[in-house]
């Protein structure tokens, strides 16, 4: 069969050629002698429209066909040009290749988000989420060319794994149901996982340690892939399944890191717009009418640089009532971050040099002893996209931060050894990935990004 991308895209090479198209019906009207289809056969966000008319010997069935029906049609490829679309197709013969039900729930009326969350496997047939998909694709494989392009080696960092990279405890820890396993006077109390690996093991919050490792081998890595966080918060940010984009850098500073971040965003950005203009010119007109105009101030502007302390400053200074107060050593809130990126800047901004107290242990401790050389990415709509820091190199800065923090150092011991054979200094970040489709495609929920939303109360399907 012929892609419909490909009639859109090379029109000249099949006009007036007969061509075939196979896919699902997404809209059929018909009156007495002929009917309209518009069929969509996942290749491109636009429909094709299929002509047919009662010289098709099986004219009636097609006529009854109901919406997401799959059909296969054979047909001449005729230029329209007054017509809203620039050519469609008359219908020479038409193949019914499965009928659907006419309950199908995606009728052409328009259907709440929430609505289509409870039909997570059809949903992928709306308009919506079909952008949403074909994008959140080519930005993953733009993420993978902007590194590859640079040299970037690609680490698979494990998926199980016994340590908290962000020592926050918000992990899933991992255990088995093997009944034969179970001893005959088993108290319940043993964790069959723990005997299976020797020890307990969770589901990954973040690769990074892991990617270190890499680093200091190979220079520049990252790793994409799934991370899971118990986030008990029930926003419209956090999943309990999410994916994240993590490169390490070595000989890096904060200031390297940065830049590497800001240039990636750019790359993503340009890249989804010039490979999806049909899905993006949709988003602009549908789900959020501002968004091209930000996304051109944020791919030609440079984004801001402000200190945390300077942003308690601004944000003590603003007349803005927030809900939680502003003191220096308070985490952002949404609303602070919202407003600094949105009120002050109006633009991407990166946020460095938090207290020590509110960050991870890796971060690397700055000259005042109470900020660490950490920067988060905030922008416009969306707050966080990214989380990153220089490491701390220097072993013995490392050990004493981990004492404070209770960590234990016998479960780091492989961490603790890159900073004692040849430990550099290094910097590294994390991109929310379904953070920054939110950010390109206008969408407000992280459960409208990622297929199979898994959230607190939620992993249907
Ligand atoms: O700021 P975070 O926690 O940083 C780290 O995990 C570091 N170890 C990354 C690194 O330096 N290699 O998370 C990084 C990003 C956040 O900025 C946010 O975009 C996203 O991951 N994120 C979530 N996205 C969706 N749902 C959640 N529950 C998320 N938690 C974090
Ligand atoms: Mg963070």
């Amino acid at each position: 069969a012929t892609l419909i991308k490909s009639l859109y895209r090379e029109t000249q090479n099949y006009i007036n050629q007969t061509v075939t198209i196979s896919g699902w019906v997404r809209t059929i009207r018909d009156s007495k002698t002929f009917g309209f289809i518009e069929l969509n056969d996942g290749s491109f966000f636009k429909n094709v429209q299929i002509v047919f008319g009662d010289a098709l010997d099986n004219f009636k069935e097609i006529s009854k066909l109901s919406v997401s029906s799959s059909i296969i049609v054979e047909g001449i490829l005729e230029e329209t040009p007054n017509a809203k679309q620039p050519f469609e197709i008359k219908a020479a013969k038409i193949a019914i290749e499965g009928l659907s039900d006419p309950a199908f729930p995606l009728q052409k009326k328009k259907h709440s988000f929430e609505f289509l969350r409870t039909i997570a496997h059809l949903r992928p047939r709306s308009n919506t989420f079909s952008a949403v998909f074909r994008v959140r694709s080519i930005a993953a494989y733009a993420i993978h060319k902007f590194f590859n392009e640079r040299g970037f080696v690609y680490v698979h960092t494990p998926i199980i794994t016994g340590s908290d990279c962000e020592g926050a405890g918000q992990m899933f820890k991992i255990t088995t149901l093997d009944l034969n396993d179970v001893p005959k006077d088993h108290d319940g109390k043993i964790d069959y996982a723990e005997d299976f690996f020797g020890k307990e093991t969770n589901l990954t919050v973040s690769g990074q340690l892991s990617a270190e490792t890499y680093a200091l081998a190979f220079r520049n890595v990252y790793t994409f892939g799934p991370t899971f966080r118990a986030e008990k918060s029930y926003t419209a940010r956090h999943a309990a399944e999410f994916w994240m984009i993590e490169p390490e850098l070595a000989f890096a500073d904060l200031e390297d890191n940065m830049e590497i971040a800001e240039d990636m965003v750019k790359f993503i950005i340009n890249y989804v717009r010039e490979n999806a203009p049909e899905e993006m010119e949709f988003f602009n007109k549908f789900i959020d009418n501002g968004l091209s105009e930000r996304l051109d101030n944020v791919v030609n502007s440079d984004f801001g640089r402000v200190t945390y302390t300077e942003a308690i400053d601004i944000l003590k200074k603003s007349k803005e009532n927030f809900e939680y107060p502003v003191e220096w050593g308070i985490d952002l809130q949404t609303e602070h971050e919202r407003y600094i990126t949105e009120k002050v800047f109006k633009k991407p901004v990166f946020v460095t040099d938090y207290p020590k107290d509110i960050k991870a242990f890796y971060m690397r401790l700055n000259d005042d002893n109470r900020t660490v050389a950490a920067m988060d990415l905030l922008v416009p709509g969306v707050g966080e996209i990214i989380g990153g820091s220089q490491r701390e190199e220097r072993l013995q800065v490392l050990t004493g931060r981990m004492a404070e923090m209770g960590l234990n150092e016998e479960d780091y011991w492989w961490y603790l050894e890159l900073r004692k054979y040849g430990g550099t200094r290094h910097s590294g970040f994390g991109l929310g990935f379904e953070r920054v489709i939110m950010y390109l495609t206008g969408m407000s929920n992280i459960r409208d990004v990622i297929p199979f939303p898994r959230t607190t109360g939620s992993a249907e399907f």
